[in-house]
């Protein structure tokens, strides 16, 4: 199990190139289990939960194959069951329920648990399966969705917390060798969202309003092989524009989509940064004053929740009070207490930190929890004096390519040990 030392009041500096986007590349992979022909998806990040996606895959009976960025997928006969083992690592393991009751007419998973973020259910997922008249069957632990035949339907897709983007992926995957035409209301309209229709577009699929909270899909009867390259991973992206608005003296980030992350950059400005955009590149630049902020993160377009904790370690030692409010994952403050670890002043109110903001944060040993809470103590880290010590690093591993190579490529000095 890995650590990392990160050094504290180091400055950044110069270019960073943003990988693909991993909650894209994970349903699309999956995608490829609605043809029988070869799928080649390009721009695929090397991360510990593509891995456990490509082995799920495997498992299934798909023959993979990884050159680099480069997956191709072959699913010419597959089971319908996934290895709990492995599903019981990933929640995004849930999305292969869609296209295998699409191609399958069923499939086999265990439930999700709850994780360190709060309660994952899946409730919209199998509301949206039933939709399309597929039986629900919960037992030991696992679901199991089957279906005579698939038939299109109206579906609503509004949940207590907004939409679900693994819920709209997994309806629209089902619904896209369904008899008719599938209506969902409620979508998600994340990027990642949009890629996935785009991929299923280019296999042969009828989708039209993926992007918007309305999507509509023409069942057909059977969908090809595709070849499609992933989109940029705007939480990746907007990890290194706090970390550069942290501690950067001007950082650019290249191959990436500054039209994703409109909330994180109107974020950062008015926090008082100076930020420029082009065609697929971000600058960010110290501005004068920080300012403190009162942030609500919510669903597409708004401001993501996976920002959420990079923005608290940003806030932590930005002079006033800011209030930040998670209005999708209202328990995802597992970095809160670490960050106090590091001396930062903030309390917690049911979904909303209350950040009071100190001169300075100190190094400290640290517990990393969910994926984007410890990427938010390596910033947390960039910025403190002396030394923080960062356990568990295999959390970070699983949403972020290579993150302290990058970070120190820009100036950090960052120290990975084998433990
Ligand atoms: C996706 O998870 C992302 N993961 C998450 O990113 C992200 O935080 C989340 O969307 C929200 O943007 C992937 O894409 C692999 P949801 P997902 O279903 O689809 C509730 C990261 O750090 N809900 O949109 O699983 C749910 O509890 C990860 O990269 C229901 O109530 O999230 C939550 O409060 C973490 N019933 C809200 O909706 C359901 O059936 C949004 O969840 C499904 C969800």
């Amino acid at each position: 199990m890995d650590k990392i030392l990160v050094h504290g009041n180091r400055r950044l500096k110069g270019t960073v190139r943003i990988s693909g986007s991993k909650n894209s590349a994970l349903p699309i992979l999956a995608a490829a289990l609605l043809t029988r022909e070869p799928c080649v998806i390009s721009r695929v990040p090397d991360l510990s939960d593509i891995h456990y996606m490509l082995t799920i895959l495997s498992e299934l009976g798909c023959e993979v194959e990884r050159a680099s960025g480069v997956v191709t997928v072959k699913a010419e006969n597959v089971t319908t069951e996934a290895p709990y083992e492995i599903v019981r690592k990933m929640r995004a393991s849930v999305c292969i329920l869609g296209p295998l009751l699409g191609r399958e007419k069923e499939a086999t998973v265990s439930l999700p648990g709850g994780c360190i973020i709060g309660d994952r259910p899946i409730d919209l997922h199998l509301r949206g399966f039933e939709a399309l008249g597929a039986a629900v069957r919960v037992q030991s632990g696992n679901v199991k969705v089957l279906a005579p035949e698939l038939r299109g339907s109206t579906i609503s897709l509004r949940g207590k917390f907004g939409s679900t983007v693994l819920g709209t992926d997994n309806v629209m995957m089902a619904a896209v060798l369904a008899e008719g035409t599938t209506v969902i209301d409620g979508a998600a309209e994340e990027p990642e969202v949009v890629d996935l229709a785009n991929f299923l577009i280019a296999m042969g699929a009828k989708i039209e309003g993926a992007g918007t909270r309305r999507i509509i899909i023409e069942g057909v009867k059977e969908l090809h092989g595709a070849e499609h390259e992933v989109i940029p991973d705007r939480i990746e992206a907007g990890t290194f524009l706090v970390a550069a608005a942290i501690c950067g003296d001007g950082v650019t980030l290249t191959r990436v989509e500054p039209g994703h992350l409109t909330a994180v950059l109107d974020s950062l400005s008015q926090a008082g940064f100076q930020v420029e955009t082009d065609k697929n590149r971000i600058t960010i630049s110290p501005n004068g004053t920080r300012r403190p902020l009162k942030l609500d993160a919510l669903p597409y377009p708004s401001f993501p929740t996976d920002m959420q904790a990079q923005m608290c370690a940003l806030l932590a030692t930005t002079d006033g009070i800011s209030v930040v409010t998670d209005n999708v994952f209202p328990q995802r403050f597992m970095h809160v207490s670490e960050l106090k670890r590091m001396g930062a002043n903030i309390e917690l109110q049911g979904g909303t930190a209350i950040i009071h903001g100190v001169e300075k944060l100190s190094g400290a040993p640290v517990m990393a929890s969910d994926l984007r809470a410890s990427a938010a103590l390596v910033l947390a880290g960039l910025q403190a004096e002396g030394v923080t010590e960062v356990n568990r690093v295999y959390h970070i591993d699983r949403g972020y390519e290579s993150i302290d190579d990058k970070l120190n490529s820009l100036g950090a000095e960052i120290e990975r040990l084998k433990v």
